[in-house]
């Protein structure tokens, strides 16, 4: 393994032999480079006073992403581009996305207006459209606590209206070229203090160093391992990189299904998923902001075992499996059994999630899922419910052939309602039937009273999402209930 990392940081190639592990792309701009343009506002990818952009060839383009410098390691960078504040403008002139926040009175504070700036270039580089939803979503990961958005989304869309349809830059060949040095080189291992970050580059090489480090700590987009550091103030002495490993950021897809990598990300993997489940689809475009959906995987979601994550309840209720895979050795469980209680998953000591199944929707079945939480983007379940009915017309009715339901947040772990699903198997799919069912529902779950919703909220909001579920999908009359998307439009 190559033991040192290499990436481009606004234009210029930067080579170090010795990194700390841990140590944040946002520090060392801000106190290594003087690169002071880029703030730090929460520390933990909430606010996006700290978003700049990672530039990487993708699919023989280059690709430019927003991504939040405060929760990435600087090592995570190792074959990439790096654009901050300081490297948009062009040598004589702003960029077209600065020159709009000036003209439309978009640079309202100081501190976030470097986020918000970065956020536009991105967008702008990547061709987002000028949409009331696609303008909400772009900016969705930068929050401004003073004034609003209006300015700044008047700025986005006049810059990309005005954007030429070749939106190539004079540097776009020139990065294009630095990335391409880059590309499919050997894994990283680079020290520091005795301390490790170690980036394969295939599943045999992750497999034998998660084996020789089993205590080390995993980290796909770090997302949540970002937080370990710079919330929990944990200590991690091996870091052991998942993002380049080639195998895990595969898709295969199927007529029986979808396999995605560990290390797929969610912007990756939101397409995909949304052809075969569109509330799924949905679910994802509200995970976080676009920085955090950008390096943010399903893998991680699923192994960091939170009760509120918002995948595993939805992958739950629709049968996914999962692939843990221990030097040469690989099982597949079923997902939902890899959650034992709460803050304990079934993964054995050298043991990593190599890939995630998640099957076609069968003849017959209809996929519901809903999430509740404080504030519509952005933010984390108070309640997450998923719900995957396989319905059979008998002489007329319809009747519930298979039910799987699953809540997040309802309990320790991500749940399934057995004792409802059992009750409803075999049941007309009627406001009797759901009236029976709720009460059920009730007693599959003991959820607790946090700071996000107390227990006796969750249990009457994850009784009325089974109601709002049979609303949508009882024959004849289906339609959508009026969704928190319109809703919170609506509120803005
Ligand atoms: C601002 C913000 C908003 C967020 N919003 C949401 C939200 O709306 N809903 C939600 O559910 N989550 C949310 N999250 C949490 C986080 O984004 C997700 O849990 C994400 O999926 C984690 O993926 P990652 O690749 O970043 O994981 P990482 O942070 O890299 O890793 C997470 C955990 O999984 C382990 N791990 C990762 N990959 C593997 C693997 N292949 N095998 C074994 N272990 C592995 C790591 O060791 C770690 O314990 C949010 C986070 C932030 C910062
Ligand atoms: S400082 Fe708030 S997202 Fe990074
Ligand atoms: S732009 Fe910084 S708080 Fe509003």
């Amino acid at each position: 393994m190559r033991s040192w990392i290499e990436f481009i940081l606004n234009g210029e190639p930067q080579r170090l032999e010795h990194v700390d592990p841990t140590q944040t792309v946002l520090r060392y701009l801000r106190e290594h480079k003087g690169l002071v343009g880029t703030k730090e506002g929460c520390a933990e990818g909430d606010c996006g006073a700290c978003t700049a952009v990672i530039a990487d060839l993708h699919e023989g383009a280059v690709r430019y992403r927003a991504v939040n410098t405060c929760i990435q390691f600087l090592a995570m960078l190792d074959g990439k581009a790096l654009i901050t504040i300081e490297g948009v403008k062009g040598e004589d002139d702003l960029h077209p996305v600065q020159r709009a926040m000036v003209e439309n009175d978009g640079s309202q504070c100081g501190f976030c207006t470097p986020g918000f700036v970065m956020s536009l270039y991105a967008g702008y580089r990547e061709g987002i459209g000028t949409s009331r939803r696609d303008i909400d979503d772009l900016l969705a990961g930068n929050l401004c606590r003073c004034t609003g958005y209006r300015p700044i989304a008047a700025a986005a869309e006049a810059a990309f209206r005005a954007r030429p349809n070749d939106n190539a830059e004079a540097d776009d060949a020139e990065l294009k070229e630095g990335l391409s040095k880059l590309a499919e080189r050997p894994g990283a291992h680079v020290e520091s203090d005795d301390r490790h970050f170690i980036a394969p580059a295939t599943a045999d090489e992750l497999a034998d160093v998660v084996e020789r480090f089993p205590d080390a700590t995993l980290v796909a987009g770090a997302t949540d391992v970002g937080l370990f550091v710079t919330k929990q103030g944990r200590r991690l002495d091996v870091v052991v990189h998942l993002a380049n490993v080639r195998e895990l950021n595969a898709i295969e897809e199927n007529a029986d299904g979808v396999r995605l990598g560990a290390g797929v990300t969610y912007e990756a993997a939101q397409p995909i998923i949304e052809r075969l489940y569109p509330d799924i689809g949905e679910l994802i475009r509200r995970i976080g902001g676009r920085q955090v959906r950008a390096v943010g995987t399903i893998g991680g979601n699923i192994a960091n075992g939170s009760p509120i994550g918002d995948m595993p309840p939805v992958l739950i209720a629709v049968g996914a499996t999962i692939t843990l895979r221990r030097g040469a050795e690989g099982r597949t469980i079923l997902l939902e059994d890899y959650y034992i209680e709460y803050g304990r998953q079934d993964r054995r000591a050298g043991e990593f999630i190599e890939s995630i199944f998640v099957p076609a929707p069968g003849p017959g079945s209809e996929f519901r899922c809903y999430k509740l939480s404080k504030r519509f983007d952005q933010d984390i379940s108070a309640v997450c419910g998923a719900f995957a009915m396989t319905f059979a017309d008998e002489g007329g009715t319809r009747v519930v052939r298979d039910a799987r339901i699953a809540f997040g947040g309802m309990a320790g772990t991500p749940m399934r309602a057995a004792d409802c699903e059992t009750f409803l198997e075999g049941r007309p799919w009627s406001q009797e039937t759901i009236d029976g069912a709720v009460e059920i529902l009730d007693q599959c779950y003991a959820p607790i009273t946090d700071w996000r919703a107390s227990a006796e909220y969750r249990r009457r909001a994850a009784a009325n999402l089974l109601r709002k579920c049979f609303l949508e999908t009882s024959s004849p009359a289906r339609f959508r209930l009026a969704g928190t998307r319109e809703m919170a439009d609506h509120g803005r």
